[in-house]
């Protein structure tokens, strides 16, 4: 039995992934996050309402399959959808915090053609932000993606750009007129777009040479005055807080809930190729409304977290991974149930302890301490358990000592030297 294609299986990378995921919940605790998780399967039509029928996403990449009782449902590609879902059925927005913010990791499905730092499972960490309107709080959660680059130590690019909402109508006509008289020269994607969803054409990876492309009209173009001074806003409020960014006024991401703010974060890492953004996300004021909810001002982003490995991995940052501090190794058959309790004696004192279960030749024991790099060998024999000692063994002075049996917390301070 194989692994569905675009799926994979994480063991090797295990680490990596609980290194993020510390780093997600230590933002997330001074960030003033709360932790939200939602189911994977949803009903198709909340896909189809809340990130647009005519995105790629949705039109081309869901798992959708009926149910046992007919109902249409979805495997999540995103999570923004999920949780404003939850915001208004759970009423979260009730809560006595102006400022309801979320937060989630977990697996995304998007039926996409396979390749570096593109799967068809993949795992996500989101933010979703409630009930505020302001370029501060903008700023203060583009911050969040930022921190967490830093927490990794990776180097990334913000860019930003603002959509207009007032001018939606008045710009997506212009782009289509734009595009209309050469849009045979573009891809059959494209040209079913122009008449469904203009602006998803400047999503377009295959189209981007055309000479129309490049010179089409940008969101940038069509803000108002109060639009402007927003997105004025945002960049003093991003130098304030001195993240670097650049503007990107071709970015428009490729949902279709965005309503203001967007932006994403690169890394330069070549390994990501095409794939080099780890994070997106913007604005999404009338999503909530869309689905039923109140009118509330909305921001969010969401990273791809085997982005964040592969840019890991190519910057050569390796997990912190703590070895074995100690093996059991027994001596004797007869001693297997003393060595079983004084192993759990030793992981209640919060040592990381293994048992040789199988006990056996001490060659083929001692073979299995060295695999396990564990950083003491401890011997445990009929004369330890009569004698109320262990013996142990250094594996990196391969010096020999013997510790009382009472002693077991001054493992501590030898273990501390150890690792200075
Ligand atoms: P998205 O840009 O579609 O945004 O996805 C977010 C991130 O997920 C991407 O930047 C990328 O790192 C990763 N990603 C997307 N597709 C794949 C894939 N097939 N394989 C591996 N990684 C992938 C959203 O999902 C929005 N919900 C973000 C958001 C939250 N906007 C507002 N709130």
């Amino acid at each position: 039995m194989n692994r569905l294609k675009g799926m994979f299986d994480i063991h090797e990378d295990a680490a990596y992934y609980a290194q993020i995921k510390q780093a997600i919940e230590r933002l997330a605790h001074v960030h003033h996050i709360d932790r939200i998780d939602t189911p994977i399967l949803e009903s198709t039509e909340l896909f189809h309402r809340g990130m647009g029928a005519d995105t790629d996403v949705v039109n081309k990449e869901t798992y959708t399959f009926k149910d046992r009782a007919d109902r249409s449902v979805t495997l999540r590609p995103e999570g923004t959808a999920g949780v404003v879902r939850s915001y208004i059925e759970d009423k979260l927005y009730a809560a006595q915090d102006a400022v309801k913010k979320l937060y989630y990791d977990g697996p995304m499905f998007r039926y996409e053609r396979p390749q570096k730092g593109r799967f068809r499972q993949f795992y996500s960490f989101g933010v979703e932000v409630f009930g505020d309107q302001s370029a501060v709080l903008d700023a203060d959660v583009m911050k969040i993606a930022y921190d967490l680059m830093g927490a990794l130590t990776l180097d990334s690019t913000l860019e930003i750009n603002q959509l207009s909402v007032a001018s939606k109508a008045r710009y997506s006509a212009a782009l289509k007129a734009h595009l209309e008289p050469s849009i045979q020269d573009f891809c059959s994607d494209c040209q079913t777009r122009l008449t469904t969803n203009p602006l998803r054409i400047l999503d377009c990876k295959v189209d981007t040479e055309q000479a129309a492309f490049k010179s089409a009209p940008l969101p940038l173009d069509y803000l108002d005055a109060t639009e402007k001074a927003y997105f004025q806003d945002v960049q003093d409020a991003l130098s304030a807080l001195e993240i670097p960014f650049t503007v990107n006024p071709w970015l428009v991401r490729g949902l279709d809930y965005y309503t203001g703010t967007v932006f994403e974060l690169k890394v330069s890492t070549n390994i990501l190729g095409r794939q080099n953004t780890v994070a997106g996300g913007g604005r999404y004021d009338g999503l909530v409304e869309e689905l039923g909810g109140p009118s509330k001002g909305a921001i969010g982003f969401a990273f791809g977290l085997e982005r964040l490995v592969l840019a890991l991995k190519s910057a050569a940052i390796t997990p912190p991974i703590r070895p074995l501090d100690m093996y059991v190794m027994v001596l004797d058959d007869q001693v297997k149930l003393a060595a079983l309790t004084l192993v759990n004696e030793l992981r209640h004192l919060g040592f990381k302890a293994e048992l040789a279960y199988h006990g056996g030749p001490l060659k083929k024991q001692f073979k299995a301490v060295s695999g396990s790099h564990a950083t003491l060998a401890v011997l445990y024999g009929p004369d330890e358990v009569k004698g109320g000692y262990l013996t142990v063994k250094d594996q990196t002075t391969n010096v020999t000592t013997t510790v009382p049996r009472t002693d077991l917390k001054n493992f501590h301070s030898l273990l501390k030297e150890r690792a200075k």
